[in-house]
Order: structure tokens, then C-alpha cells, then sequence
């Protein structure tokens, strides 16, 4: 009985230290966006989505994920950079990993998903969605071209969201 007892305790104990860390420590840099309004306006409409290269050298990617594919379908990144991307989902959750690599995150309606990572190797990796989002789930996924970064640079002098969409 003590010892049961004791469990208890420290389970209810745990409950009310995890509460009151989160309660005085919420998540940081929690992003909304209004998903009825995301093709219309704002950061996520089509002619905004895939990578771009600012004046001060950053890149960064924008994707969406849909029921049941990418857009971009095919996500062009530098090798050597730090590339940040920022995604969100309009329907389901969804998710997606670069290859063997550590880009990594879950797509939730409503909600920028954020990291910055840098791709080591070069050449074509596979971006499969590894949320279960419905019956089409599995032949959702993407690909992304990893580059040489000089060979970046060139193409996105232009200032315009590259993407390796065949056109
Ligand atoms: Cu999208 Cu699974």
C-alpha cells in the first residue's frame, strides 16, 4: 500500500509540475495564419511559395501541404547554407522529412511550422509526408534538389521563388 502509494504521489506530483511549466512557460514563437484566407493574401499565396534569397544572404523556403501533395512539388535548396523553412498545411496535418537528413516538422492547419537547417550533401532527396492525412497519404511526397551554392546564387539573382518544377 506504501509503496503504491508512493507512486501516486509522485505521479500527481508530476502532473502538477509539468502544468505549471507549461502554464508559465508556453511554447515560444507559436505562428498563426488563417487558413480560409491562405491562397488569397498575406505570406502563403502561390506566388510566394518556394525559395528565395534575401539581400542579407538568407534562404528561405515557403511550402504548403494539401490533400494530397506539396506546392512546390519539387523544393530547390542550396548546400553549405542555413536554409529556413516555413510551412503550413490547409486541410489535414500533415508532415514531412528531407530524406535521411534532420528537416523535420509537422504541417497543422492554422499554424507556421519554422526550422532552419543546412543540407550537407548535394543532389536529389525524396520529401515523403509522414502524417497519416487520409487515403492518399502515401503517395503524397515531394522532392528537393539540394545545389552547389554558388550555383544557387546564380539562379536566384533574379530575385524570384525558385522552384525545380519542371515548367
Ligand atoms: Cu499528407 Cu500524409
Amino acid at each position: 500500500m506504501i509503496v503504491v502509494g508512493v507512486i501516486i504521489a509522485l505521479l500527481v506530483l508530476m502532473m502538477i509540475v509539468t502544468g505549471l511549466h507549461w502554464a508559465s512557460m508556453p511554447p515560444s514563437r507559436v505562428e498563426t495564419v488563417d487558413v480560409k484566407t491562405l491562397h488569397l493574401k498575406g505570406e502563403f499565396v502561390e506566388s510566394n511559395l518556394g525559395t528565395t534569397l534575401a539581400p542579407d544572404g538568407k534562404v528561405v523556403v515557403r511550402l504548403i501541404a494539401q490533400q494530397y501533395s506539396f506546392v512546390p512539388q519539387c523544393i530547390v535548396v542550396p548546400a553549405d547554407m542555413p536554409v529556413t523553412f516555413r510551412g503550413t498545411a490547409t486541410d489535414a496535418i500533415h508532415g514531412f522529412v528531407v530524406g535521411t537528413t534532420n528537416a523535420n516538422t509537422m504541417l497543422v492547419p492554422g499554424f507556421v511550422a519554422t526550422f532552419t537547417t543546412t543540407f550537407k550533401k548535394t543532389g536529389e532527396q525524396l520529401m515523403p509526408c509522414h502524417e497519416y492525412c487520409g487515403t492518399g497519404h502515401e503517395a503524397m511526397w515531394g522532392r528537393v534538389e539540394v545545389v552547389p551554392p554558388q550555383e544557387f546564387i546564380a539562379k536566384a539573382r533574379s530575385g524570384e521563388r525558385l522552384t525545380c518544377v519542371p515548367r
